[in-house]
C-alpha cells in the first residue's frame, strides 16, 4: 500500500474541521527540538583533545545593538591535564580573535605566573577549532589562564547563537532585541570556549546594555556600573553561576517588563528561588496568569526531583520575534516565543522547567544521549501537565496520540520510509513510553526514587542513558520490584534497539484456566516477509486485568516475557470471565486473544458495567481489534463485534480510534460493499453526532467541538442526509452569488459533500471556479477546490470528465502539478483509481504519445492507475493491461510489475476478509434497531 494518508486528511488544506493531529497521515508527533535531528551530525563532530580543561570563565561582552556587532574579552581559568605545547578551543569561523594570551603557574614554581609566548595561532579550515602553538611545553598539573579578545557579528537571519531581531510596537516604533540560543553547540559562535557539555564551570558574565533596556542572564545582576562618557549605556555584572555547560549560558537584552510580582519559592528540599515572568509591556496582558502557572508547575517539578536547584532566580521570558523551533532553555533563563508563552497548555512549560534539572543540572554526556534526556523530560512533562490540568491537557489524548503513530509506523514493512527525519522523533517517543512503562511496572514510588538517586549522583556532571536505567534498576532491586533475573537496562535495550514492536497473542485454555502467551513482530501492512523477524524478541511486562476481580490500579506484571517466544500463565479465571493483558497500554504493544476471550470482552463492553474498564483501555481494545483484523491476525467479524458497544459509548477517547478505522477499512473494501459500509458508518455515528449537536455552548470543551466535527465529516462522506442537505443549501448561495470567482463565500467543510453526493451541475460549477480562478486570489484555495473535485466524487462521469479536460484536451488552465494532484487524489477511493485505470486503458495510445517525453507524469499515472487495486478482479484488470501492452510501459515497466505483486498480496487478504465483512455488515444492517432513514441517494 503506497500511502495511508487519509482521504479526508488530504482534503484538509485548511484547518477547518479536523483537529490538527488528524491532518497528517496519523497523529504526527509534536514538534521536537532541533538537537535530536542534529544528533547524528553532532555525534560525528570532532571533539577537543583532552589536554587541558577549563575551570572558570570570566566573560565581558560589548554588543553594539544598532550595528549588530559585538566585541568581547574572555579569560578562561584552565588546568593542564597533559604536558603539551598546543592548546585547542572551539571558535566559529565567524568570530575573529584579535588578541590572545596564555599564562601559567608551573608546578615547579607555583608562585610565579609565567607568560607563555604563542608561536602560532591557526584556524582549522574545516572545523570550528582554533589552535595555539606555544613556544614551550607546559607540564601537566599547571594552572593558568587563556585570554582572548574577539569580535563578531550578531546573527540576524536566525535566532541562534548570539542574535539580534526586532519588532514594531503599537506606537509604530521599531525595537531591537538581542539574545542567545546556544544549544547544542552555538556558544563558540559568540566566544572562544570549550564547547562540550562535559566541561562544566562557573561563569562570570558582564555585559554592556542600553540604559533603557533590561539585561537578563542565568543569575541575578550583582551590580550595575556607569560607563565614563556613555550616558546611555551601563555595565551589568552578573553573579557567578554554578558550574554549568556552555550550552546553558544565556543572555537577553530587550525592552522587557516584569509581569506582576515575583514568586518566591522555598521548600524543604533546599530550593530558594525567585520565579519571574517577563514580556514586552504591550504583551503583558496576554501573559496574565503566567506567574501562577509557573509557580504551580515549578512546585510539581521541584517536588518530583527533590534535589534543589542551585539557582537563586529563574526568569521566563516571552521574547518578541523569537523564531526558535523550541524555547531556549538556558539555565535559569528560559526564552519562549510569545505565542507559546501565552498558550493555555502546560506541557511545554513543564518540559522546560524539567530541563533545569535534567539537561542543565545533569547534562547528557554527548548529543547521542540527548534522546534519553528528551524522552524522560517529555514523559515527566506530560505526567505533570496531566496532573495539574486534571487530564484535560491535549484533550486527555496523551499517550494515545504518540502511541498510535508508533503502532502504525513500526508495523510498516519499511518503517520511516516515507518521512525521513522522523526516525529520531519516533525513537525518542518510544523511550518516552518506556519510562511510562517502568513507572507502572516498578510502581511510581520506586520509579521516582530511582530518578532522584540518579539526579543526585549526576548533578553538576553529565550522564548517559545507561546511568538512568542503572539507577532505576538499583531502586527496583532495593524495593523488590523486579524479578532477580531481570534488569531495567536489558529490558529497555530490547525495546530501544529495534524499529519494531511486538504483538503479544494470548490463547486461553478454559479447561486448565491457563493462558499461553506468545510474542512475535507486529506487522500490519502486507507483505509480512520482514528479514530477521523470527529473531526479534522483547522483554515485555504482562500486566493482567481480569473480570473476576476487576482492578486496574494494580499494575505490577504477573510475569515478564523474557527473551523467549512463549510463556504459560496459570491461575487465570474461568470461562465466564475475560482477561485483559496490557491494560492502559502500559507497554507499547497490541494484544490479540482467542475468539472466546474477545467475545467475553465484547459482551462486557456492551453492558452497563462498561465504564469499570477505564477509557484508555476501552480505546485500546477497540484499536487493537480492528488493527489486528486489518493486519490479517483476527476475524473482521470479531473486530466489528468490538464496535457494537459504541452505541452506548460517549467518551471521546474511546471514539478516537474509530475514525481512523473508518478511513483505513473504507479504502480497503471494494465498491460492491461500499454502500453497506456507508450504512454501517451512518448507524454508528449518527446517534453520537445528534447528541453532540444538542446544547452547544459558547465555552464548550475543545474535545467536544473536535469530535462533533469529525463525526460530521465522516457522516457527510457516508451520505448522511441532513449534512448533505445543509451543504447543498450553502453551496446554492455560492452559485447564486453575482461574482462567484471573487471569493468563496462558504466554509470548506461543505464542498466535499456536494461534489460527492450533489448533482453534475453542482460539480460543474466547482470545475468552472477552478478554471476561472483569478491569479490574484490565494492559490491554496484553488488547490483545495481541485483536490475535492478529484477526490470526492464517487461517480465515474465526474472523474472521467475531469480527466478528459485536464489530460486529453490538455486545457491550458491546468498545470503539470495539477495533474499529479489529480492522480494522487484518485488513488484515495476505488471509484477514483478504477476510473483512472479505465481512462488509461481506453486512451492508451493517446496518453502514451502525449507523455512520451515526460516520464515522471507517465510513471505517476501508471502508479496511480494500477497500484491501489486490492482484489482478484483488480489483479485481472491490471494483468490484462500488462499483457496487452507488454513492452510499451517504458520507464514504468517495473512499476506495473510491482503493482501486480502487491495486488496479489492484497487480493489474498481481500478474498479472506471481504466476504466476512460483507456478511457481518448484512447481519448488522438487518438487525440494527436504529433505522437508517437519513440517507441520501446520489443525485444525477
Ligand atoms: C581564575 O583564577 C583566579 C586565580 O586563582 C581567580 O582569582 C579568579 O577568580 C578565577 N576566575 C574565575 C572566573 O573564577
Ligand atoms: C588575562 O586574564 C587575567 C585573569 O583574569 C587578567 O588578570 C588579565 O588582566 C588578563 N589579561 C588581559 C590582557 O586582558
Ligand atoms: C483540577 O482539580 C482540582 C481539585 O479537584 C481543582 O482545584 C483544580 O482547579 C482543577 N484544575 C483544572 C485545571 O481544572
Ligand atoms: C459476534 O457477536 C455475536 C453476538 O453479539 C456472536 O454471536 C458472534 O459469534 C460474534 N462473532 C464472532 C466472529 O466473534
Ligand atoms: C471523455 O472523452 C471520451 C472520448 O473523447 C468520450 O467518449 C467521453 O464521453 C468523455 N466523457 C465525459 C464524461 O465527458
Ligand atoms: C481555460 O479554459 C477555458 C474554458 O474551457 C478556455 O476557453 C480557455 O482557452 C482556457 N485557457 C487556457 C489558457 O487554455
Amino acid at each position: 500500500m503506497k500511502t495511508l494518508v487519509c482521504v479526508l486528511a488530504c482534503l484538509c488544506v485548511s484547518s477547518y474541521s479536523l483537529p490538527p493531529d488528524k491532518m497528517h497521515a496519523f497523529h504526527i508527533i509534536k514538534t521536537r527540538s532541533i538537537d535530536l535531528n542534529n544528533a547524528h551530525g553532532l555525534a560525528m563532530e570532532s571533539r577537543l583533545e583532552k589536554t587541558l580543561e577549563p575551570t572558570a570563565y570570566r566573560l565581558e561582552l560589548e554588543p553594539y545593538l544598532e550595528d549588530g556587532v559585538f566585541k568581547g574579552h574572555v579569560s578562561i581559568n584552565v588546568t593542564w591535564l597533559e604536558n603539551t605545547d598546543e592548546i585547542s578551543v572551539h571558535c566559529a569561523h565567524e568570530i575573529e580573535i584579535t588578541e590572545s594570551e596564555v599564562k601559567a603557574f608551573m608546578p615547579s614554581n607555583s608562585k610565579e605566573l609565567l607568560k607563555i609566548p604563542i608561536k602560532k595561532m591557526s584556524t582549522d579550515p574545516k572545523k570550528p577549532i582554533v589552535t595555539l602553538r606555544l613556544e614551550r611545553t607546559v607540564p601537566k598539573s599547571s594552572v593558568g589562564f587563556l585570554n582572548f579578545s574577539f569580535k563578531g557579528n550578531m546573527q540576524t537571519s536566525s535566532t541562534e547563537a548570539f542574535f539580534k531581531t526586532s519588532y514594531v510596537t503599537d506606537q509604530e516604533t521599531e525595537r531591537i532585541v538581542a539574545a542567545t540560543q546556544f544549544r547544542p553547540n552555538n556558544a563558540r559562535r559568540m566566544f572562544p570556549c570549550f564547547d562540550e557539555p562535559a566541561y562544566k564551570t562557573p561563569f562570570e558574565l558582564s555585559v554592556v546594555r542600553p540604559r533603557s533596556m533590561v539585561a537578563l542572564s542565568n543569575t541575578p545582576v550583582a551590580r550595575t556600573e556607569d560607563i565614563n562618557g556613555e550616558p546611555n549605556a551601563v555595565w551589568d555584572h552578573f553573579e557567578r553561576t554554578p558550574p554549568m555547560s556552555t550550552f546553558t549560558l544565556g543572555l537577553v537584552i530587550a525592552d522587557l517588563k516584569q509581569l506582576g510580582e515575583s514568586t518566591h519559592y522555598k521548600d524543604d528540599n533546599g530550593n530558594n528561588i525567585e520565579l519571574r515572568v517577563w514580556g514586552r509591556p504591550e504583551y503583558l496582558q496576554a501573559l496574565e496568569g503566567m506567574n501562577e502557572k509557573v509557580a504551580q508547575v515549578f512546585a510539581e517539578v521541584a517536588n518530583f526531583w527533590q534535589v534543589p536547584l542551585p539557582l537563586t532566580k529563574l526568569d521566563i521570558v516571552a521574547l518578541p520575534n523569537y523564531q526558535g523551533v523550541k524555547p531556549a532553555d538556558n539555565w535559569g533563563l528560559i526564552v519562549f516565543k510569545e505565542s507559546e508563552a501565552s498558550s493555555r497548555g502546560l506541557l511545554q512549560l513543564a518540559a522546560e522547567l524539567s530541563h533545569a534539572w535534567l539537561g542543565a543540572l545533569a547534562s547528557p554526556a554527548w548529543w547521542s544521549d540527548a534522546h534519553v534526556n528528551k524522552a524522560l523530560v517529555g514523559y515527566l512533562a506530560a505526567e505533570i501537565a496531566f496532573k495539574i490540568n486534571n487530564g484535560s491537557e491535549m484533550e486527555g489524548k496523551w499517550p494515545m496520540t504518540v502511541l498510535y503513530s508508533l503502532y502504525y509506523e513500526f508495523s510498516k514493512r519499511y518503517p520511516h520510509s516515507r518521512i525521513t527525519g522522523m526516525k529520531q522523533e519516533t525513537a525518542c517517543t518510544k523511550i518516552e513510553l518506556l519510562f511510562r512503562m517502568f513507572n507502572y511496572t516498578l510502581g511510581g514510588d520506586t520509579f521516582r526514587k530511582g530518578l532522584r538517586m540518579f539526579i543526585e549522583s549526576r548533578k553538576f556532571k553529565t550522564f548517559t542513558g545507561d546511568d538512568i536505567w542503572n539507577a532505576l534498576n538499583t531502586a527496583a532491586v532495593a524495593d523488590g520490584k523486579i524479578p532477580s533475573d531481570l534488569d531495567v537496562k536489558t529490558v529497555a535495550k530490547s525495546w530501544i534497539e529495534k524499529d519494531r514492536l511486538p504483538l503479544i497473542t494470548v490463547n486461553r485454555n478454559y479447561e486448565t484456566n491457563s493462558a499461553m502467551v506468545t510474542q512475535k513482530v507486529y506487522l500490519r501492512e502486507r507483505p509480512h516477509d520482514v528479514p530477521d523477524a523470527a529473531k526479534m524478541l522483547w522483554w515485555a511486562p504482562l500486566v493482567v486485568a481480569r473480570s473476576d476481580r476487576l482492578d486496574f490500579t494494580n499494575t505490577t506484571p504477573v510475569a515478564w516475557m523474557r527473551n523467549h517466544r512463549e510463556l504459560n500463565l496459570i491461575n487465570m479465571p474461568d470461562k465466564d470471565h475475560f482477561i485483559i493483558v496490557n491494560p492502559e497500554e502500559i507497554a507499547p504493544f497490541p494484544v490479540n486473544y482467542d475468539q472466546d476471550n474477545w467475545n467475553l470482552i465484547s459482551s462486557y463492553l456492551q453492558s452497563e458495567k462498561r465504564t469499570k474498564i477505564p477509557e484508555l483501555t476501552r480505546a485500546k481494545l477497540l484499536h487493537d481489534a480492528w488493527n489486528l483484523a486489518y493486519a490479517g491476525q483476527l476475524s473482521f467479524a470479531t473486530a466489528f463485534n468490538m464496535t457494537l458497544f459504541l452505541k452506548h459509548e460517549r467518551h471521546h477517547l474511546v471514539w478516537d480510534p474509530v475514525f481512523t478505522m473508518i478511513d483505513h477499512v473504507g479504502r480497503h473494501i471494494c465498491s460492491s460493499i461500499h454502500d453497506k459500509f456507508h450504512t454501517y458508518v451512518r448507524i454508528l455515528l449518527s446517534p453520537l453526532y445528534e447528541e453532540l449537536t444538542k446544547d452547544v455552548g459558547e465555552d464548550e470543551e475543545s474535545w467536544r467541538k473536535n469530535l462533533r466535527s469529525l463525526c460530521k465529516t465522516f457522516l457527510c462522506r457516508a451520505g448522511y442526509e441532513p449534512c448533505v442537505r445543509e451543504a447543498r443549501e450553502q453551496f446554492a448561495a455560492w452559485r447564486a452569488a453575482p461574482g462567484p470567482d471573487d471569493g468563496n463565500p462558504i466554509s470548506n467543510q461543505y464542498i466535499c459533500p456536494v461534489f460527492e453526493w450533489g448533482s453534475e451541475q453542482e460539480w460543474d460549477f466547482g470545475l468552472q471556479r477552478v478554471i476561472n480562478f483569478p491569479p490574484s486570489r490565494k492559490q491554496s484555495e484553488r488547490t483545495y477546490l481541485l483536490k475535492t473535485l478529484a477526490g470526492c466524487p464517487i461517480d465515474e462521469y465526474k472523474i472521467e470528465k475531469l480527466l478528459n479536460i485536464t489530460v486529453l484536451e490538455g486545457n491550458g488552465n491546468f498545470t503539470e502539478t495539477d495533474l499529479f494532484l489529480i492522480f494522487s487524489m484518485l488513488t484515495g477511493s476505488s471509484q477514483g483509481y478504477t476510473t483512472l485505470f479505465h481512462f488509461l486503458n481506453n486512451n492508451w495510445d493517446t496518453l502514451k504519445e502525449k507523455f512520451a517525453s515526460k516520464t515522471n507524469i507517465w510513471d505517476n499515472l501508471i502508479t496511480s492507475a494500477t497500484s491501489e487495486f486490492k482484489t482478484q478482479a483488480g489483479l485481472e484488470l491490471v494483468s490484462n493491461l500488462y499483457v496487452a501492452h507488454q513492452g510499451e510501459f517504458g520507464s514504468a515497466e517495473h512499476i506495473i510489475e510491482k503493482s501486480m505483486r502487491n495486488i496479489r498480496e492484497e487480493a489474498k487478504w481481500s478474498a479472506e476478509n471481504l466476504p466476512v465483512i460483507e456478511k457481518w455488515l448484512d447481519n448488522y444492517i438487518n438487525n440494527a434497531d436504529v433505522k437508517d432513514d437519513q440517507y441520501i441517494k446520489k443525485l444525477q
